[in-house]
């Protein structure tokens, strides 16, 4: 297996009775990346946490983190791991403070680590606050505070947004790109609001009823545009002799048709194939997709 991965997957499945919470999925996250995994509520994000932290067992498929099965290795594996999964685990007549302390001890860690844990993520002056009386988005930083005391190699973030202000999320953005950065950290955070991920991943994996889409640099999603749309004067002909050489033809109007194109080769094909048949192109345009409309697109197909 390929130590270049922080983590591996092999079509990792996990079924609950009927229902396929993750459909053999290939996770590929490189070693030091930004991962941001998007999809719908019930999409399958939590499910495939747990099973990446052995919280929950798989039906079938291997887990590798750094190239090591999760299976055979997981008390030490996780040792390098930090983990925020849905609403995070504190002790809520315990302060701030004291809930990281606790982390530390089972940790071994010095004082110093949650002096540090608490100006990072702007918990300092709640420190000595029960956790009791925090709200949801102190409660989400103290979660990320104790994710990431041990200063861990992988990070496995779920939601890590919810409940954070938009100034919270944008704090958030800027503290992951500092761990990635500073400390070489991998960084798997799911969301399902792709535009709290866009902006600060740099691979994408877009999974939905347990299927992964899409995965890839961010880049490669965002290349990929949407169909071509053609002003031309006989719509009908063109529509049946664009069909005729393999293209889908996605819509047809009196005097426009828009196809399919994979790449601006098949944009110079297509027109080609039209001069051929002589029929007039007036105009040729490929609309660029927002990230939101490719994500909508991958949800949908
Ligand atoms: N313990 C469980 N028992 C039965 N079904 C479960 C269990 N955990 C998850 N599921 C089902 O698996 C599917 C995926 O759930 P999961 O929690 O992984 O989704 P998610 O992507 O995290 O969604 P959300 O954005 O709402 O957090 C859902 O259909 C859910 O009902
Ligand atoms: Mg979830």
């Amino acid at each position: 297996m390929d130590d270049e991965f922080a983590i591996e997957t092999r079509d990792l499945t996990r079924t609950f009775g009927t229902c396929k919470a993750v459909d053999g999925i290939n996770l590929c996250v490189p070693h030091g990346a930004i991962y941001g995994f998007v999809g719908p509520n019930g999409a399958g994000k939590t499910t495939t946490i747990r099973l990446l932290l052995g919280l929950l067992r798989p039906d079938s498929g291997g887990i590798f983190l750094s190239g090591q099965p999760l299976n055979q290795n997981r008390r030490e594996l996780m040792r390098g791991i930090g983990a925020l999964v849905e609403t995070p685990s504190l002790y809520p007549h315990l302060t701030g403070q004291e809930n990281l302390d606790l982390t530390r001890r089972v940790l071994g860690l010095p004082r110093s680590r949650v002096t540090d844990a608490l100006a990072f993520t702007g918990l300092t002056a709640d420190a000595d606050r029960l956790v009791r009386v925090y709200s949801l988005g102190m409660r989400q930083r103290l979660g990320l505070a104790q994710a990431w005391l041990g200063k861990p190699a992988l990070m496995l973030l779920d939601e890590p947004a919810n409940g954070l202000d938009p100034g919270g999320i944008r704090e958030l953005r800027s503290q992951l790109r500092q761990l990635a950065h500073d400390q070489n950290a991998t960084i798997f955070l799911s969301s399902h609001v792709l535009s709290e991920i866009d902006q600060v991943a740099d691979w994408i994996g877009i999974i939905n009823h347990g299927r992964l889409f899409f995965q890839g640099r961010i880049q490669d999603l965002q290349r990929e545009q949407g169909p071509l749309r053609l002003v031309v004067d006989k719509s009908l002909d063109a529509a049946a002799a664009l069909t005729a050489n393999g293209w889908q033809v996605l819509q047809q109007s009196d005097d426009f048709i828009s196809v399919q194109v994979a790449s601006d080769a098949d944009v110079g094909k297509v027109n080609r194939c039209l001069q051929e048949q002589e029929i007039q192109v007036y105009r040729l345009e490929r609309k660029e997709e927002t990230l939101e409309d490719l994500f909508l697109r991958h949800m949908t197909n």
